[in-house]
């Protein structure tokens, strides 16, 4: 088991080139079973989910091949469409292979998630989108069960502008007889991303970004080569960590209009932003202000930059409150992080942060990929050894992580105990 042993008090300095999203590239594996071939997808990041995207496209007869940040996936002309259960358990987000499945071999069995740390994560947006579409479904002994006749368009609106259900729907869509329009669409950026990859290998898709997406299907899609986008939340989080530890940094790779709320955020906080192309350049001399977040779908604040700014307001000066509108257990962190010494409050979906000039390093427990993020961040600021178990959560999502704040100069170790 490896935790990251952690000597706080140092500045971080440096560049940082941001890799391919963890959010984008496993719905674009997924999206690749909609075309026999192969296709290719680069800038993918060496993280932990996508090993297990592999192993799942393996399964259902795809050939995949990783050469560096490159993925070669030769899908067979008749891919088998069960996603099991050790698999699924071990990754949440397998449920998108549920929309390309059932539009390429007309059924999809698929291990029902079930909840995580962050929170119940219901699938029932997915569910109802697809029996407009003409699709039975039924769950049954822990799975999802699918079938149809062949897929028909359908006009859907959103209860919530879902991530996971506007893939699902697209993934169906592109290829059903007739029309479909999602109506309050998720507008992220890994939304754009997709569309536009399913749009390259022939897909008739308007509205990409907006909330209103009309997709009018077609009678198949061809193999593609596509560039993943960079990560926002990996971008997000090594800027949160500057602006706590002070220094300064380059980030490439990232628009800053992807975080643009997380930078203005930044910024109140009394860091130095500039930002031109792909480029967000971060300066901090002073211990952060406190700043106030509630997170919302895009263009509002993201949920997966939440443990990291509650990590900042614990060592910001005055207080803040922090709303979480997206998962409802994401709080559950900051016990460990009261193990550090913060002072944070929480009632339902509101964290009341009282920041303390000082931390004190201790040993803590990632429960999830972004509140084991925050924990470094605030384990990097602490003073004396900070211990943080659980970092297989982290490795799940962030590429080369204890490298990339080594070359910053923290004072960080992967320990193998
Ligand atoms: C994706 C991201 C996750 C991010 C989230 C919001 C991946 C692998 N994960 O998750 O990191 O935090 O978007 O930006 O891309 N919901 C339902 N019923 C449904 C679908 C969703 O109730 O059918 C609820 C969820 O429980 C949650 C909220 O809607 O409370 C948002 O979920 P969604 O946008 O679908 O997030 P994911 O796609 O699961």
């Amino acid at each position: 088991m490896s935790v990251f042993r952690i000597q706080g008090g140092e500045t971080l300095r440096g560049e940082v080139v941001v890799p391919g999203a963890k959010n984008s590239v496993l719905k674009l594996m997924a999206a690749t079973l909609l075309a026999p071939g192969l296709s290719t997808l680069t800038n993918v990041p060496d993280i932990e989910d996508v090993t297990i995207m592999s192993e799942l496209l393996r399964r259902l007869g795809c050939e995949v091949k990783h050469v560096d940040e490159t993925i070669f996936i030769q899908v067979p002309l008749r891919p088998d469409h069960r996603a099991d259960y050790d698999l699924v358990r071990k990754m949440r987000a397998s449920i998108c292979v549920l929309g390309p499945l059932i539009a390429r071999c007309g059924a999809a069995d698929v291990a029902v998630p079930g909840g995580d740390n962050i929170g119940s994560r219901g699938l029932d947006m997915h569910v109802e989108a697809l029996r407009k579409m003409g699709v039975h479904v039924n769950n049954e002994h822990g799975y999802l069960l699918a079938e149809c006749e062949g897929l028909t368009g359908a006009n859907i609106l959103l209860d919530f502008p879902s991530v996971g259900a506007t893939e699902t729907i697209l993934m169906a869509a592109v290829t059903a007889r007739g029309e479909s329009v999602i109506e309050n669409a998720a507008r992220e950026p890994e939304i754009v991303d997709i569309c536009e990859m399913l749009v390259g290998m022939g897909a008739d898709i308007a509205g990409i970004g907006t909330s209103t997406i009309t997709i009018t299907g077609v009678s198949d899609l061809t193999p593609i080569t596509h560039r993943v986008v960079s990560d926002r939340i990996v971008a997000g989080t090594w800027a949160v960590a500057v602006a706590m530890a002070q220094g300064e940094l380059t980030i490439h790779g990232v628009p800053a209009e992807h975080i643009a709320l997380p930078l203005e955020k930044l910024q109140a906080t009394g860091a130095q932003i500039d930002s031109g192309g792909q480029t967000i350049h971060v300066r901090m001399d002073t211990r952060p202000q406190c700043v106030d977040v509630v997170t919302l779908p895009f263009p509002g604040f993201p949920t997966d930059l939440q443990p990291q700014f509650i990590a900042l307001n614990a060592i910001g000066q005055g207080a803040s409150l922090v709303t979480e509108n997206l998962f409802e257990a994401r709080f559950r962190f900051v016990q460990e992080l009261a193990r550090l010494g913060a002072d944070v409050r929480t009632d339902g979906h509101h964290a009341l942060i009282r920041g303390k000039e000082k931390l004190s390093g201790a040993p803590v427990e990632a429960t999830d990929i972004r509140a084991g993020a925050g924990l470094v961040l605030a384990g990097l600021v602490a003073q004396g050894s900070t211990t943080v178990y659980g970092v297989s959560h982290i490795d799940r999502g962030y590429a080369h992580f204890v490298e990339t704040l080594q070359g910053l100069g923290a004072n960080i170790l992967r320990v193998d105990e």
